[in-house]
C-alpha cells in the first residue's frame, strides 16, 4: 500500500502550522512535524496555539487526516518537505542556523529520491546553496537530479485580515528550473499565485529586501512621531493628509528619472550587474553577482563591499 503522503511540514508554528491548513483545506495529504511534544499533542488534541488558528481549524485539519507528529521517519512518506523552523538572531546579530540545520539533518537521513525539499525559514542569500544542498547531497544524491530544492519566503502578516496564505503571492526560487517548476506546481495546487525568481538567490533576498523596506518605514514613522510630539503637532492628522497623495508615478517623471540616474550611477561605482543582465543558468551564480549582494552570514543584510575578491575567497 502507497503510504506516501503531498507533505510534511517541519516546525509547526506561526508559519509551518497555517500552511499546513491551507494545504489540508486544498485536500492535500499532510503530517506536520516538530520537536516539541506539547506542541505535538495539543495539536493531535485539535488545540491551537497560534492566533491565526482556531481550535476549531485544527479539528477540521484533523478530521482531513492531518496529525502532528515527532517522529521524523514520517519524512520518508513525503513528496515534498517544507521547514519552517524558526531562524532567531544569535548574539552577534547573525540568524542562528541551528534549527535549520537540526531539521535538514532529519531531511537527509529520510530522504527519498523525487522529492521536493523547499525552505521556508527567513535566512541571508545564500543559505540554501551553501548551507542546506551540501548537508542533502551528503548521501549520494544530486540537487535537481535525484531530488528538488527550493526556496520560498514565507510573508504572512499575522493578523491581517485581507491577506492570509492562500492570497499572498507565493514567492519560490529553485535550485534548477526544474526545481523551481516542481516548487510552482505544489504551491499552486493551494496558494492563488505563485511568483518564480531566477533561482534561491533572488527568492532568498526578496525576502530580506520586504523586511528591510518594512523597518525603514516602521523607523520613518517613529522619527516623524517623535518630531510631531515636540512639535505638538497631530500625528494622525499629518498622516491622514499624507495619505491622499495619489501613488508616485514610476515612469516618466523628473523625480523617478533623477532617482533611477542615481540607482544607475551608484550600481556602476559597486560594480554591479546591469539591470537587464543576460539570463544565467539556474543553479549558475556568477561570483561578482553574490560579491554585490554580500552574501555572508554576519548580519543576513545586503552589504555593497567593493571588494575584488571573490565571495568564496571572503567567507574563509
Ligand atoms: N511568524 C511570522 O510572522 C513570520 C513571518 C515570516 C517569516 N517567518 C520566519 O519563518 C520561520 C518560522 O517562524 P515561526 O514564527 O513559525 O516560528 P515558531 O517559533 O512559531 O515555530 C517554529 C516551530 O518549529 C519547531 N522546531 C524547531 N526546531 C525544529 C526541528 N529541528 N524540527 C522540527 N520542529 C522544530 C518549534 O518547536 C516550533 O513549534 C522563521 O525563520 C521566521 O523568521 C516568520
Amino acid at each position: 500500500m502507497d503510504s506516501s503522503v503531498d507533505a510534511v511540514i517541519i516546525g509547526m508554528g506561526y508559519v509551518g502550522l497555517p500552511l499546513a491548513r491551507e494545504a489540508s483545506a486544498a485536500g492535500l495529504s499532510v503530517i506536520g512535524l516538530d520537536v516539541h511534544p506539547e506542541v505535538v499533542d495539543g495539536l493531535n488534541h485539535g488545540r491551537s496555539h497560534v492566533d491565526d488558528l482556531a481550535d476549531a481549524d485544527v479539528g477540521e485539519m484533523l478530521g482531513r487526516g492531518f496529525f502532528a507528529t515527532a517522529d521524523t521517519t514520517h519524512l520518508r512518506r513525503a513528496r515534498t518537505i517544507v521547514i519552517c523552523v524558526p531562524t532567531p538572531l544569535s548574539s552577534d546579530g547573525a540568524p542562528d542556523l541551528g534549527p535549520v540545520r537540526v531539521a535538514v539533518a532529519s531531511v537527509a537521513e529520510h530522504l527519498q529520491p523525487g522529492s521536493l525539499v523547499i525552505l521556508e525559514s527567513t535566512t541571508y542569500p545564500g543559505t540554501t546553496d551553501e548551507e542546506i544542498r551540501p548537508i542533502l547531497e551528503s548521501g549520494g544524491m544530486t540537487a535537481g537530479k535525484d531530488f528538488y530544492l527550493a526556496f520560498s519566503p514565507e510573508r504572512i502578516d499575522p493578523g491581517n485580515p485581507n491577506f492570509g496564505p492562500k492570497n499572498t503571492p507565493k514567492v519560490v526560487g529553485g535550485h534548477t528550473s526544474v526545481c523551481t517548476d516542481t516548487a510552482e506546481a505544489f504551491y499552486s495546487r493551494f496558494i492563488d499565485r505563485v511568483v518564480r525568481t531566477k533561482g534561491t538567490r533572488e527568492a532568498e533576498m526578496a525576502k530580506l529586501l520586504e523586511n528591510t523596506y518594512r523597518h525603514i518605514n516602521i523607523a520613518l514613522v517613529n522619527e516623524v512621531a517623535r518630531f510631531c510630539h515636540d512639535l505638538d503637532i497631530d500625528l494622525w492628522d499629518v498622516i491622514a493628509a499624507a495619505s491622499t497623495k495619489p501613488p508616485s508615478a514610476t515612469r516618466g517623471s523628473r523625480r523617478s528619472q533623477s532617482r533611477s540616474s542615481m540607482a544607475s550611477r551608484g550600481r556602476t561605482r559597486r560594480r554591479y550587474p546591469p539591470a537587464a543582465a543576460p539570463t544565467r543558468r539556474h543553479g549558475e551564480h556568477p561570483r561578482r553577482e553574490s560579491r554585490s549582494l554580500g552574501a555572508r552570514p554576519s548580519t543576513g543584510l545586503p552589504e555593497a563591499t567593493g571588494s575584488g575578491e571573490p565571495a568564496e575567497q571572503r567567507r574563509r
